[in-house]
């Protein structure tokens, strides 16, 4: 019977899906993300498949030591930075993701981010908890209000647009920047270029993926460009802002907080300097953490490994397999 590595116990039904289609499941019972070494002991095995995720490091060592078995690597996420493509299609080994499953939820996290780094939410409360609330003043725990602020959305692919809807709520002027002007949907967004973007908006928003062209892409020039006080939310990868510029863009107090759902490195350990400051929010990469959007990511990477068992193209195929 043809094998299949799930390196994480998800909810849902991914694993029946994969059973029903006469599959074998081994699912990897960790809470931790699988070392490089450990990946390489499991596809050495010779699963057809492997479910992974964004902390599994799929490197060229990885698809190099696989079994011939291996046909498939099917990323439970959107993103599959941490997943050596080139390598897995020169092998013949397909690369999928799931895209369109986890819109909605990782735009509730940034909009939910932004609302605690502009009103101080996180902040207000261990306030509370630890015994400082002795009375109401009126300068206690002060922030920009978000109605008809200027929002900048750096991305406008679905999750960037998911976040910009929310922002029509309170009537925000909404920047947003992407490879080219597009057919968005939503009137009141307007295309401006990156540093436009950055020296207007209120409030900054990642939506890109991980990539050469979006490799720190926030380095300490850009950050300058941003309004002083202005707020940055980044729930798309933690590369994509240059971590040792954002911290000195905090410490001199040019920028008001930020609010991270990723960062670099990842996790965070709990000694690191962007954990000193109170203006800074952290959450463990959460953004896909609703159960549907998590389900839906485990059973769309089950439906690509079927397709693969079954001789067939993967629909989310991310790239074209070479022949073998
Ligand atoms: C993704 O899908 O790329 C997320 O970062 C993980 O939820």
């Amino acid at each position: 019977m043809k094998q299949v590595v799930f390196t994480r116990k998800w909810p849902g039904n991914a694993v029946a899906l994969v059973q029903e289609a006469g599959l074998g499941v081994v699912e990897r019972p960790d809470f931790n993300a699988p070392t490089e070494n450990e990946l390489i002991a499991m596809v050495r095995k010779g699963p057809m498949a492997i479910v992974t995720t964004v902390e599994d490091p799929v490197t060229a060592r990885v698809i190099d030591e696989a079994d011939p078995s291996l046909r498939i690597v099917a990323q439970a996420g959107v993103g599959y930075d941490n997943v050596n493509v080139a390598e897995a299609a020169r092998r013949g080994i397909w690369t999928t993701n799931t895209p369109g499953v986890l819109d909605e939820a990782t735009a509730d996290l940034a909009f939910a981010l932004l609302c605690s780094i502009a009103r101080r939410v996180p902040q207000s409360d261990r306030y509370v908890r630890e015994g400082s609330w002795t009375c109401w003043h009126p300068s206690l725990f002060l922030g920009p209000e978000l109605f008809r602020a200027t929002v900048g959305i750096v991305g406008f692919g679905r999750i960037g647009k998911a976040f910009a809807r929310r922002c029509t709520g309170f009537d925000m002027n909404i920047l947003y920047t992407a490879k080219s002007e597009k057919e968005t949907g939503i009137p009141s967004a307007r295309y401006v270029p990156l540093e436009e973007l950055l020296s207007e908006s209120d409030f900054v928003s990642l939506h890109v993926p991980l990539s050469p062209s979006t490799d720190r892409m926030l380095n300490a020039a850009r950050l300058a460009l941003m309004k002083p006080g202005a707020l940055l939310i980044n729930t798309a990868r933690g590369r994509v802002v240059d971590t040792p510029a954002l911290i000195d863009a905090l410490v001199h107090g040019h920028l008001g907080g930020v609010a991270l759902d990723v960062t670099d490195p990842e996790p965070l350990p709990p000694d690191h300097p962007l954990l000193a400051l109170d203006s800074v929010i952290v959450t463990p990469h959460i953004g896909s953490a609703s159960t549907k959007a998590r389900t839906r990511m485990a059973e769309t990477a089950a439906r690509n490994v079927i397709a693969v068992a079954g001789g067939n193209r993967p629909p989310n195929a991310v790239q074209d397999v070479e022949a073998q």
